[in-house]
């Protein structure tokens, strides 16, 4: 199959052959970070550059170790440490960063369809890694990744998405990622934090978290965004976790051979405890990992990949 997408920006843009695409080029990425020496020089030659204008450890962080796993050169540049800052666009920065030739250029903005814009304007591609409430790609192909992993499959999955919906750029990309692969997907949070309309997208809404739990094969927890939410959507934290957080006492109903996720920062105590983060059904630790496999497979899709790929 070709892939000859110039970008990587949201879910909605990618056909299911190219998702498959991308997980199976992540598995074949994933054995180059077990071995001993963790380098090969597919993208030698190749420049990326890291735009983070909002924080991230995760993100950034598997981004430019699938960017040197790969033999490219990464360079890093935050929002406060450049010339926005000192009044430039951001049209205008990203046209001086493509004068500079890059090969790819990842984006964390705050502003929604920030890395839509980018990619119209410029020729570099364009890897959107979050862009204010709307969409987190290469988180979801991530999530899919490992589900696939632990699973088996995504098809006919009960996927439950848990938490602060309405301000969440995962639980956007990921309604639309798993629908578009064959799960089902339900969403479950305080009625302050589920937009209006949301099903319109393909999931299912249900208040009651004890449903969601206990019916789902997995369950996506998410916290609360309180950088993004204007006004107080719920009375306290402590009341939040009793109605609303993954606790022991919920897990209980919940199928024995059942998920936890979570994209993070994980906030512990709020919308899950301890004891579930850490315990035998998250594999929490396992979508870091599957992080740097899938960007591994986005950086040389994009940037080195524009020919045949064997996708089995
Ligand atoms: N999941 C995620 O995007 O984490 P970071 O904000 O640390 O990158």
């Amino acid at each position: 199959m070709v892939f000859a997408k110039k970008d990587i920006l949201d879910m909605e843009s990618l056909s299911v052959d190219e998702i498959t695409l991308i997980l199976n080029v992540a598995k074949q990425m994933k054995e180059i970070s077990k071995r001993p020496v963790k380098k090969v020089p597919t993208l030698r030659g190749k420049t990326i550059v890291l735009f983070f204008h909002e924080p991230s450890t995760r993100t950034r962080t598997s981004f430019d170790i699938a960017a040197k796993r790969l033999s490219a050169d990464s360079v890093s540049i935050s929002g406060s440490a450049s010339s926005l800052i000192k009044g430039e666009t951001l049209v205008d920065t990203a046209r001086n960063l493509e004068a500079m030739n890059p090969d790819v250029i990842v984006m964390r903005h705050s502003m929604a369809g920030a890395s839509h814009m980018l990619a119209k304007i410029v020729k570099t591609s364009i890897i959107n890694a979050g862009d204010g409430m709307h969409a987190h790609p290469t988180q979801s192909l991530l999530d899919l990744m490992t589900v696939m992993e632990h699973k088996g499959r995504i098809s006919g999955l009960r996927i439950a998405i848990i938490g602060d919906i309405s301000h969440s750029r995962v639980a956007r990309s990921n309604i639309i990622g798993f629908t578009k692969m064959g799960a089902d997907v339900v969403l479950s949070g305080p009625p302050t934090m589920i937009p209006k309309g949301v099903e319109t997208l393909g999931a299912s809404v249900t208040y009651n978290v004890n449903n969601a739990v206990c019916n789902a094969d997995v369950v996506i927890m998410l916290r609360i965004q309180k950088e993004r939410q204007k006004g107080l959507l719920f009375p306290t934290e402590r009341e939040y976790a009793k109605v609303y957080g993954l606790t022991m006492e919920r897990m209980k109903d919940a199928k024995k051979d059942m998920l936890i996720m979570h994209p993070g920062p994980v906030n512990r105590g709020v919308e899950i405890v301890p004891e579930v983060a850490d315990g035998p059904y998250s594999i929490i630790i396992d979508q870091v990992t599957n992080g740097v496999a899938v960007r591994m497979a986005l950086l040389y899709l994009t940037a080195g990949g524009m020919h045949n790929v064997d996708a089995d």
